[in-house]
């Protein structure tokens, strides 16, 4: 099998958060003690995701690097595309296409948030296995701001709306996606909607059509966000806080790559120890084991 690849979308205008992101990156925003990006990035961590294309607008590429580097302190792969406009959500696997290579790939926006136990399982599975498109859904109350899925009786995927004002499910389709290597095709294939953008619900609907795409539900402990919005990042800040206070740590790449094996405890400590006037790198420090 072909290594699995990750893309995190970290582009766009984040005009939905200004004044806040007129200077600054909406995905390097803080979400309490962490900016943004370490979330998504974490995510596809747990789906055992290793090399990461990380696509950014051309301004804000230099402090992604900051942030991020190119990974090998965590023993991952991390390299940079820029995309000059925003063009669409799916424009990210045109950019994306000879990191792709022959895929399985998995896409994730950067302001795309989740805390949920059968998620990492879902997603490595979902990598080994790809074949078309496979969607990550989750109930939500108001499903109308989102791509929305509609089931058969039978939870089979029949149908996908973006942004319906009469949704035909609660079940929302979450930023995160796993396409085989075919995407790109796919991808080219597409035209541009409207307002001039290449749709991800459009590169869904066509594999859709060829009956090779499918959702899986997130289980009824999952939290999915959505920082894209000023109640949504507040929210997303609230609710890491009140994790770590009952001792769960969401977001903290040195502790994946520890547990994962990617790095071994003296790396852990030394990479802490970058930041250990911080709750944050003391913390890192701590889970590694070791003392001075
Ligand atoms: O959050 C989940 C939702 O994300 C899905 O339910 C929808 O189906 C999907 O279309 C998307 O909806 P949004 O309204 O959140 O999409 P938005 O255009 O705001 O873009 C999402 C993120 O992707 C945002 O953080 C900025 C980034 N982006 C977006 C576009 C269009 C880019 O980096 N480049 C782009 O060209």
């Amino acid at each position: 099998m072909p290594p699995v690849k990750g893309i995190i979308l970290a582009g766009g205008t984040g005009s939905r958060l200004h004044p806040l992101t007129v200077a600054f990156s909406k995905q390097l925003l803080p979400v309490y003690d962490k900016p943004m990006i370490y979330y998504p990035l974490s995510t596809l961590m747990l789906g055992g995701i290793r090399e990461f294309l990380v696509i950014t607008t051309p301004t804000d590429a230099p402090m992604f690097r900051k942030v991020l580097g190119d990974g090998a302190e965590l023993g991952l792969d991390i390299t940079y595309a820029q995309q000059w406009q925003p063009a669409g959500i799916a424009d990210a696997l045109r950019i994306g296409a000879d990191f792709i290579g022959t895929g399985p790939v998995s896409l994730i926006l950067g302001d795309n948030i989740f805390s949920s136990p059968n998620l990492p399982g879902l997603l490595t599975g979902s990598l080994a296995e790809a074949d078309g498109a496979t969607l990550f859904g989750h109930t939500v109350p108001d499903p109308r701001p989102y791509g929305v899925a509609e089931k058969d009786a039978a939870g089979r995927l029949i149908g996908l709306e973006e942004k319906p004002a009469q949704p035909r499910g609660s079940e929302i389709v979450t930023g995160l996606y796993v396409y085989s290597g075919d995407v790109v095709d796919v991808v080219r294939d597409i035209t541009p909607s409207a307002r001039g953008e290449l749709e991800i619900t459009d590169v869904n609907r066509a594999y859709l059509a060829q009956g090779r795409a499918r959702i899986h539900s997130l289980d009824s402990g999952t939290r999915w966000l959505d920082a894209g919005t000023y109640d949504g990042l507040l929210d997303a800040a609230a609710f890491v806080r009140a994790e770590e206070q009952r001792g769960v740590r969401l977001g903290c790449l040195e502790e994946i790559a520890l547990n994962l094996g990617y790095i071994d405890a003296d790396t852990c400590y030394a990479l802490g120890s970058k930041h250990q006037k911080s709750g944050y790198g003391r913390y890192v420090m701590a889970i590694s084991g070791k003392t001075d």
